[in-house]
């Protein structure tokens, strides 16, 4: 697979003019913000869904701040039925008293901009019946989503505080919250959903499954123990793969790493089992480059094929009831739908892709396949920040995901999520500069390295890109993953401190963690570690972060090798080449001595650990 940029055409005047318009907006808000309030004005909205099953229930809720920014905030809510309890919560800090529910926030999300959103969760129990409570409150405010003025000013006569007692001695212990005769807050078990129950996030209290064949080839390096139980993506790469796990460095196929997936879920109790599988067959895949060109033709058939061959055989053997009570994870077809945004006037593939329609018929019966099976969970790529971060590529393509997802069965609901920067080596946060840094006046979007694009890492591009998602009409239950497998950046090179330099482009070169060439080059990139290890939930809307790609398979050749893979030679891989239009002509930062796409490359996987941000321990 490859990572195509497309630096930014969009002309300046409409920069410009996007600019002012939201300098413009800023202002009005504040001074709303003044007029109305003397103290912070509360302003909430809160959306509740839950998935539910005889006792138990996976809830979601996210939180709109309406009003003006909180540091801090405490949200409550009511179960209508007595029943109805919270086991274990997410995102926050959980309590249940009574009837009544109490979410502090965690540090990350404790600061909610005026306009600024997160979302929590609970996996919790009901007996009777299971209604939706409808009274949140946030610091005491009703959330009934409008703006509400400030809390008048209490008046002589009204009640102070239905809660506080005007009584003239206080009591001298504190007062006991619940009678000392009840049970004191009873925490109920926590009941994690039952096996097979579609989940909204599959990473959530779940182990990931170890990929042995992955496994084996780390445990083969000096010092690979170390991370050789990291759960990492299968790949199905061909339709071989399928069955005999033939390609690259697999030996096993579909139903053995389901069958192992298995055992590794019974040998874990009653924790839960995530197995991510790549969905990557597309006709014409990889139509913008030649690295991990595929085994399939739009010119001769192709769409059937990956639909009767590939598709109808994964779907078939992945709704085996031997496997229900797994969580099977799928990434949909890295880079196709954004080489239709970006590359279709440029590769002959592309536009046949396009006019064809095979990518985005392929990808619907993809999604109608997968999303009709309860415990598979459907991830769709949407390539990476320096790809997609500019305004001519970002909206077309939300407007894009949005079509594909409204031609399916489900419509928004066949997909869960999304995912970036698979086998890309994008920093998740550029620790020492964001998009509104500017340098000596200057915007650090004026520095040759981000050439104009909105966004510097893949957070700032993942969160920015769900909302755009869910303003277009997906369900706000959408997660994002972050494929970090090799996006660490450690190591001796990695600033440790912002620049000083008054000049942008040194600034910014002096300061970035991501120390590639150019955010172009995506073909085995010198320098780089691995990034943050998987995690469920790391940040708000982020369902996990994953290691999609393997550490240690190659992403290309880095001179022609004849395989019978489909595979051609790419010279983004050649670290002679000098690059071209889409990597600003610079050399291409690939690694030497690399061999064909998927196949392990120990030189490579070697650097990965030494360089890997955080450290391995
Ligand atoms: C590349 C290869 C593919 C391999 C995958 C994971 O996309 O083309 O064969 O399975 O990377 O390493």
């Amino acid at each position: 697979m490859r990572s195509t940029p497309r630096p930014g055409a969009v002309g300046s005047t409409v920069r410009r003019g996007l600019v002012a318009a939201a300098v413009l907006a800023l202002g009005a808000t504040a001074a709303v913000a003044t007029a109305t309030s003397a103290s912070a004005a509360v302003a909430c909205k809160v959306n509740y869904t839950a998935s539910q099953w005889q006792g138990g229930m996976s809830a979601n809720l996210s939180i709109q701040n309406l009003g003006d920014a909180l540091n801090g905030w405490t949200l409550t809510f009511t179960f209508p039925n007595s029943g109805q309890k919270v086991g274990q919560g997410w995102s926050g800090n959980w309590s249940q008293s009574g009837s009544t529910v109490t979410v502090t926030p965690m540090d990350w999300n404790k600061q909610l901009s005026s306009g600024g959103s997160t979302s929590i969760g609970f996996n919790g129990t009901w007996s009777g019946s299971n209604p939706t409570p409808t009274d949140f409150k946030i610091n005491g405010v009703s959330c009934n989503g409008t703006q509400q003025s400030p809390t008048p000013p209490v008046s002589p006569s009204a009640p102070v505080s239905p809660s506080a007692p005007a009584s003239p001695t206080p009591p001298v212990s504190p007062s006991p919250v619940v009678s000392p005769s009840a049970p004191a807050s009873p925490t109920p078990p926590v009941s994690p959903p039952p096996p097979g129950v579609h989940v909204d996030n599959p990473y959530a209290g779940a182990d990931g499954y170890v990929n042995p064949d992955w496994s084996a080839s780390a445990k083969s390096e000096p010092g690979g123990s170390r991370v050789a139980n990291i759960s990492t993506a299968v790949w199905l790469d061909r339709i071989a793969a399928i069955t005999s796990g033939s390609a690259g460095n697999n030996s096993k196929g579909l139903r053995e790493h389901l069958d192992e997936a298995v055992k590794q879920d019974a040998a874990n109790g009653n924790t839960p089992l995530t197995i991510q599988v790549v969905i990557y067959d597309l006709p014409n895949r990889d139509c913008s480059a030649l690295a991990s060109n595929g085994e399939l033709k739009i010119a001769e058939n192709g769409l059937a094929r990956y639909k009767s061959e590939y598709i109808d055989v994964i779907a078939g053997i992945m709704a085996d009831s031997k496997y229900s009570n797994l969580r099977i994870v799928t990434v949909i077809e890295p880079d196709s739908l954004p080489n239709l945004i970006t590359n279709v006037s440029n590769f002959q593939a592309c536009q046949e892709a396009q006019s064809s329609g095979a990518y985005v018929q392929g990808v619907q019966y993809a999604l109608n396949k997968l999303h009709a099976i309860s415990n598979v969970y459907t991830y769709v790529d949407a390539a990476h920040h320096a790809w997609l971060g500019w305004d001519n590529n970002f909206q077309p393509m939300v407007n894009l995901f949005h079509q594909v997802a409204t031609g399916t069965t489900a419509g928004v609901n066949s997909i869960d999520g999304f995912i970036v920067n698979t086998a890309n080596f994008a920093a998740l946060t550029e620790p020492y500069f964001n998009i509104n840094t500017s340098v000596n006046g200057q915007s650090v979007r004026q520095s040759t390295w981000v050439d104009w694009n909105w966004y510097v890492d893949e957070s700032s591009f993942a969160t920015a890109l769900r909302n755009a998602l869910v303003a277009k009409g997906f369900p706000n239950t959408i997660g994002m993953l972050v494929d970090t497998s090799r996006n660490g950046w450690g190591g001796s090179a990695r600033p440790t401190k912002a620049s000083t330099s008054t000049n942008v482009n040194t600034f910014v070169n002096e300061s970035r963690v991501d120390r590639r060439i150019h955010a172009g080059n995506w073909c085995n990139q010198s320098g780089a570690g691995m990034g943050e290890r998987p995690k469920a939930n790391p940040a708000p809307g982020f369902d996990a972060y994953v290691w999609i790609k393997p550490p240690g398979e190659s992403d290309g050749s880095s001179s022609q090798i004849p395989n019978d893979e489909g595979k051609g030679f790419d010279r983004m891989c050649d670290p002679t080449y000098g690059g071209n239009n889409l990597n600003g002509n610079n050399p291409s930062g690939a690694l030497a001595g690399a061999p064909v796409s998927g196949h392990w490359f120990s030189a490579q996987f070697q650097q990965l650990m030494q360089n890997a941000y955080p450290p391995l321990s």
